[in-house]
């Protein structure tokens, strides 16, 4: 094997706000946790941080309408979006969350460091002040009428209609989100900003040298950003629930005392502050992976996310870890997803629009899930869902072409020999097809993934299990064990060749399928990575004489009468 390469990879932050849909889980962890466990059977050094984005006016404003505490609301908030995670087979090595002190701590240094760099001052602006509230209403608090399209339940902070993004002075006739009351005023109130205009230029080489690895989505973004010139953002909000806005000293800043840093300020620090909470737990060496001058410079940081956030991850944060003047650890290779679509509509958290998480885990186990959002990622353009597409996928690639396959060679193996890998006969035309085959396509798949190209990795998955359907056609040792059970034998051997390779490279999307072919055939934890196998004949991996077990049926087929059911509860079909 090539040298071990040692790799940060971190998928957008999940906000605290409610279970995630599958279009978030399409859009940055899912992905993040298939190129996790590729890169991990490869033998690298591979660390996966996530954490829950815990701070901002939705989390107050859910945790109200739940009758919570805030504190409350996202611990158990954090809970069910862990248990999500663990029930997806999401292969954090940490999901940690950025309300913890580690992010406070930092996000408060870096505050200091950007001060002490001269990029941020105090400004006066006007705010919205609900009077009967006795409160500022910055983002989501305030909501009226869209200038730009007339919708009139516009959020401070953005336009659910047209898209458009607000500031909540911006809205016509506004009304608290808190109470109701239209007795508004526009007040002056102090808030640090963070002035971006000082590193326009930092960021323009940044970009021009890192965009080099990006995908074209990430680079437009960044430029389109840059090209409108940065302007000094505000870093701090009217709120109470947050980081509090210390001075150097750690005491409240003067002004700011019933203030906290703005949550897209403090949440891609979480990426930083999540990765040291997990070397808190498992005694491993955070700066290795975030520190230039500790070796960060020899680690590849990768990250996920949907393209909603990428200026903020190839502009923003760039600032705040540039800015701070300390050698901190850039993302390398950005991976930007499209949306999935829901019925014509966006998915959508607030309106409860689409499947969540938790209720597609109810339906079917998360490998159909996985591999539906995976073969169907929406990376050149948007994905639509559709339960038919859902149904089609499922039948078609999982129980037909690999369930069969691995049913049929091991059901086979189990009647006529004695369920043991067969020892006998000599490899032909068929098997010689099939290793070519084979090899051609392994690279294929690697190549994919290592572009983090998932729709075509799970193309090529699916075209190299077909291509097992495809050599037992020609091998037909069910047909050849009649007359002549040494050839028979050949086909055997080479299909449960076949099955544990298949299984193995069907690891990072379908782990608890392939888990269950890879036992039943007896194959060690040990042996279960990645095929880059260049001296072994690729059809002799299993000893022969080796013990076999057909494992149990792999994937039940998605009945039509399910996909009825399930588009009337869900609505799909309605926009
Ligand atoms: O868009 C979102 O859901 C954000 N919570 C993503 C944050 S990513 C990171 F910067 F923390
Ligand atoms: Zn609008």
């Amino acid at each position: 094997m090539t040298q071990p390469r040692r790799i940060l990879i971190t998928s957008a932050l999940p906000y605290i706000n409610g279970v995630k849909h599958l279009g978030n889980l399409a859009g940055s962890m899912l992905p993040a946790d298939v190129y996790a466990r590729v890169m991990r059977l490869k033998g690298h050094d591979v660390t996966y941080i996530c954490a829950t984005d815990e701070h901002g006016t939705p989390a107050e404003l859910a945790a109200q309408a739940a009758g919570q505490s805030v504190q409350q609301y996202c611990d158990e908030q954090y809970e069910i979006q862990r248990r999500a995670g663990e029930g997806f087979n999401l292969s954090y090595d940490w999901f940690g969350r950025t309300s913890r002190p580690a992010n406070h701590a930092l996000t408060q240094h870096f505050a200091q460091m950007l001060e002490q760099k001269g990029l941020i001052e105090e400004r006066t602006s006007k705010q919205v002040y609900s009077v009967d509230d006795g409160r500022f209403l910055p983002d989501r608090y305030v909501e009226g009428t869209c200038p730009h399209c007339g919708y009139e339940k516009a959020r401070g902070d953005q336009c659910d209609s047209c898209g458009r993004l607000l500031d909540p002075t911006d809205l016509k006739n506004p009304y608290s989100a808190v109470s109701g009351s239209r007795n508004i005023e526009v007040r002056d109130t102090v808030h640090l900003y963070l002035k971006q205009t000082g590193m326009q230029d930092t960021i323009r080489a940044w970009v021009n040298e890192k965009g080099a690895n990006w995908p074209q989505l990430a680079v437009s973004i960044a430029n389109k950003w840059l090209d409108e010139g940065l302007i000094a953002r505000s870093i701090t909000r009217d709120l109470s629930w947050g980081v509090k806005v210390t001075d150097t000293d750690g005491n409240p800043r003067p002004g700011f005392e019933n203030k906290v840093f703005y949550v897209w300020f403090d949440a891609p620090i979480g990426y930083i502050s999540a990765t040291q909470e997990w070397a808190e737990a498992t005694g491993k060496d955070w700066e290795v992976l975030w520190k230039r001058d500790k070796g960060a410079d020899e680690t590849e940081y990768v990250q996920f996310m949907g393209k909603d956030n990428v200026a903020f991850h190839t502009v923003s944060f760039p600032v705040t870890l540039l800015g701070s003047g300390e050698p901190w650890k850039t993302v390398d290779k950005l991976k930007a997803f499209n949306w999935v679509t829901w019925y014509g509509g966006k998915f959508s958290t607030s309106q409860k629009r689409g499947v969540f998480m938790d209720q597609a885990l109810d339906l079917l186990p998360a490998d159909y899930w996985r591999w539906y959002l995976i073969a169907n990622a929406p990376e050149g353009s948007d994905a639509a869902f559709t339960w038919e597409g859902f149904q089609a996928a499922v039948n078609s690639d999982l129980a037909n072409v690999l369930g069969n396959f691995v049913n049929r060679i091991t059901k086979y193996c189990a009647s006529k020999f004695d369920g043991k890998v067969p020892e006998a006969g000599t490899p032909g035309e068929a098997e010689a097809w099939m290793e070519r085959e084979l090899a051609e396509r392994l690279k294929a798949l690697s190549a994919h993934y290592e572009a983090m190209e998932f729709r075509k990795a799970a193309a090529e998955t699916r075209a190299i299990w077909a291509a097992g359907n495809e050599y037992l056609t020609k091998a037909e040792p069910w047909v050849k064990y009649k007359s002549d059970v040494d050839g028979a034998a050949v086909g055997v051997r080479a299909g449960l060749n076949l099955a544990a390779i298949f299984a193995i490279i069907a690891q990072p999307i379908i782990p608890e399928a392939a888990k269950k072919v890879l036992d039943a055939l007896g194959i060690p934890e040990g042996n279960r990575t990645w095929p880059d196998w260049q001296d072994k004949g690729l059809l002799d991996a299993l000893p022969h004489g080796h013990a076999i077990t057909p494992p149990e049926v792999l994937f039940q087929k998605i009945e039509d009468a399910q996909v009825a059911e399930w588009t009337e509860r869900f609505g799909g079909g309605k926009a």
